[in-house]
């Protein structure tokens, strides 16, 4: 490509509340991408972005150039529908783990290109790869294969969009992940060049989730919604409470065990209805709306699709799941009833106990996290043990327990209790 842009000048551009033209965010994509832009380049820019914002066609665009990075696969020719889902992040969020089985066990094809951990949300690469073994890493042949046989994969992106994979790593370090249209096209990049035939979308709203208010998180789903429209994939989306973290658990290890008691049909109410809630959505889009997911859970073949993709990928589900070398619990002062726990406090502690990274690539440790033992209206004595914090390095203790206090408190009755799914897009 002749060369005739240079970064400072866009950098100014969007920094002064102009548009960026469509050949200019295909030369930052490309350009950024091939390494050809400084990483203090790009983050100036991002947050130029964060700060201005982009309209729908500069968001539009720059989603194409981020697809055209890198390969788009197409499954038109696997024998079953595909379909896929994605979350935009919360605390204690493993839906995906049952989700991806249960949808498998009615017949569809889930090719799920996942991510790690982000700012203090989990990432289902970290959660899988706790288990012993586990291989996110599929060439295209052997992911064709196991779509084909197990009908579920959970891989990383890798060659998929790489221009959003290096951005999501800056945004993470920069402050700048909170920002629509960065989310919406970081979303649809990756989820558009995975080829899945429809996708839906778990748009998670509350304090523990990147958009707080029900409004923000609406404007972010119609973006997402409208991607997927342009690029002819039908998408839908959920409109998810993200106050209080899923289930009771967060963290890596934690969460594949809390998984596990789902697909063996137990597991929190609210991990279970949320995982039907989102596979009848899935299901329906495939075409396959009469399947009944809630049944595969009762059944075990959720269970047994679950297995036959961890084996397929090199896991071994037979070896303990890690354990921190540490814990340390907090129990109640007093009698009453548990109040409203909130997320983002579950979610900052978690990743201080070093379930998230706060480096590029540092390893997060597998067992960290926390336990939520009284969940949000249920009755609580005084001296019961509450919260268990697992770490291997226990000076995370410290911190871990100011980001947690605080962020919960023993009421003396019930509070009525929050809706889990808030609304949906068309
Ligand atoms: N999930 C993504 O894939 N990207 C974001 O920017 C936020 C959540």
């Amino acid at each position: 490509m002749a060369v005739k842009f240079d970064a400072p000048t866009l950098i100014a551009t969007k920094r002064d509340g102009h548009r960026l033209a469509d050949d200019a965010i295909d030369w930052l994509i490309e350009a950024y991408t091939a390494a050809e832009i400084a990483e203090e380049q790009m983050a100036a820019l991002l947050m130029a972005i964060f700060l201005r914002g982009m309209d729908a066609a500069e968001t539009a665009r720059w989603t194409a150039a981020m697809i055209a990075s890198g390969e788009r696969m197409d499954w038109r020719d696997l024998g079953r529908p595909t379909v896929d889902k994605h979350s935009t992040g919360g605390v204690g969020d493993k839906i995906t783990l049952p989700l991806v089985a249960v949808v498998a066990a009615c017949g569809a094809a889930v090719p799920q290109a996942s991510g790690r951990g982000l700012g203090h949300t989990g990432g289902t690469l970290d959660k899988l790869e706790s288990i012993a073994g586990f291989d996110p890493v599929l060439p295209t042949a052997r992911l064709r294969e196991q779509l084909a046989t197990v009908g579920a994969a959970i891989f990383a992106a890798g060659a998929l969009a790489p221009a959003d994979a290096k951005l999501y790593a800056l945004r993470d370090i920069t402050a700048t992940v909170e920002s629509l249209p960065l989310i919406a096209s970081s979303v649809m990049s990756k989820k558009l060049a995975e080829g899945a035939g429809a996708l839906v979308l778990d748009v998670k709203v509350g304090s523990g989730a990147f958009m707080k208010s029900a409004a923000q998180a609406r404007q972010l789903a119609d973006m997402m919604v409208e991607l997927g429209a342009a690029h002819e994939v039908p998408t839908r989306a959920l409109l998810t409470d993200m106050n209080t973290p899923l289930g009771a658990t967060a963290g890596n290890a934690l969460e594949v065990a809390e998984a596990l008691e789902v697909l063996a049909g137990g597991g929190p109410d609210d991990v279970v209805a949320l995982t039907v809630a989102l596979a009848a959505e899935m299901l329906a889009l495939a075409g396959i709306g009469d399947r009944d997911p809630a049944a595969t859970l009762a059944d075990g073949t959720a269970m047994d699709a679950f297995v036959a993709m961890v084996a397929a990928q090199g896991g071994d589900l037979s070896v303990p799941l890690p354990v921190a070398a540490c814990s340390e619990t907090v129990t109640a002062a007093r009698d009453g009833t548990m109040g409203e726990i909130d997320a983002m406090a579950v979610g900052m502690a978690a990743w201080r106990l070093g379930a998230g990274r706060s480096r590029p690539g540092e390893r997060v440790q597998a067992g960290a996290g926390v336990r939520i033992h009284r969940r949000p209206n249920e009755p609580v004595r005084a001296g019961e043990t509450l919260f268990t914090l697992y770490t291997d390095t226990p000076e995370r203790f410290g911190p871990a327990r100011d980001e947690l206090d605080g962020g919960w408190r023993i009421c003396d009755t019930p509070a009525a209790p929050r809706p889990l799914i808030i609304g949906a897009t068309p």
